[in-house]
């Protein structure tokens, strides 16, 4: 069958174009600003072809063939979104010479710091986010006091935030300082500000955190607003052996 022809759901679709991750697809088009074939299309499980005329915000969306995946070491001071409304910096502006429209897989708060991953591939998004999928994110948190076993613990079976308990945990002790113990915590869920509110939960401030992996990726010799392509082989390993286009 020629492929141009093959349906998908527009939230898929729009994922393929590099509109936006699924997720936000979907918020899209629930808020009436996805239209086909000159009409607003508020139901999910639309089905739509390469023949249809799709339209976001009034623009017409077509599919990218070419997949950006890019590593970014993020400083802090940046917004993780394409924009913001209060006007603050964001990662997009580190991301110079990249006329693709890619975006941010997930979300490092204003002033976390570390590996973030962008892209223009739903799949690969979809694919890094979804908590069943398994993907692990390591972070170095810096907590103020020095967390008991029990509290250590309770972060490593899982704590109550926002009405439900997180799932199980790595978490070990890396530095003891005055005030404050660096804990490194492996998590494979990626709710909102989930590492400072597991610790807050456990009664420990969080004042600094850094994401140091994703899955098995490693920020290696970036430096803090530094970024690359990734290889082949790491998008692979994101996909689960998909392999994608990489520059
Ligand atoms: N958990 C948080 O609390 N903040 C982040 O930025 C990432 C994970």
């Amino acid at each position: 069958m020629d492929d141009r022809c093959e349906k998908i759901r527009l939230q898929k679709y729009m994922a393929h174009c590099g509109v936006a991750s699924r997720r936000h697809s979907e918020e899209l088009i629930r808020s009436g600003k996805v239209k086909v074939n000159g009409k607003v299309i508020t139901e999910m499980g639309f089905l739509v072809s390469d023949q249809d005329i799709v339209e976001v915000e009034g623009k017409i969306i077509k599919k990218e063939d070419k997949k950006i995946y890019i590593m970014l070491n993020k400083p802090a001071g940046y917004i993780t979104s394409a924009v913001d409304p209060r006007g603050r910096k964001t990662v997009l502006d580190l991301i110079k010479g990249v006329s693709e429209r890619i975006y941010p897989v997930g979300r490092l708060d204003y002033d976390t710091t570390g590996l973030l991953l962008l892209t223009n591939d739903g799949d690969f998004a979809y694919r890094a986010t979804h908590p069943g999928k398994e993907i692990t994110k390591t972070y170095l948190a810096e907590v103020l006091g020095t967390p008991s076993n029990k509290a250590l613990d309770a972060l490593r079976n899982g704590v109550e935030i926002d009405g439900r308990l997180t799932s199980p945990a790595q978490v070990e002790i890396v530095e003891m300082k005055d005030n404050s113990t660096v804990l490194k915590i492996v998590i494979h869920e990626g709710r909102n500000r989930q590492v400072k509110k597991m610790c807050e939960a456990v009664g420990h401030r969080v004042i600094k955190l850094a994401r140091i992996k994703f899955g098995n990726l490693t920020l290696g010799n970036l430096r803090p607003g530094e970024w690359r392509y990734l290889s082949q082989a790491e998008v692979s390993q994101i996909l689960g052996g998909k392999n994608g286009h990489i520059k």
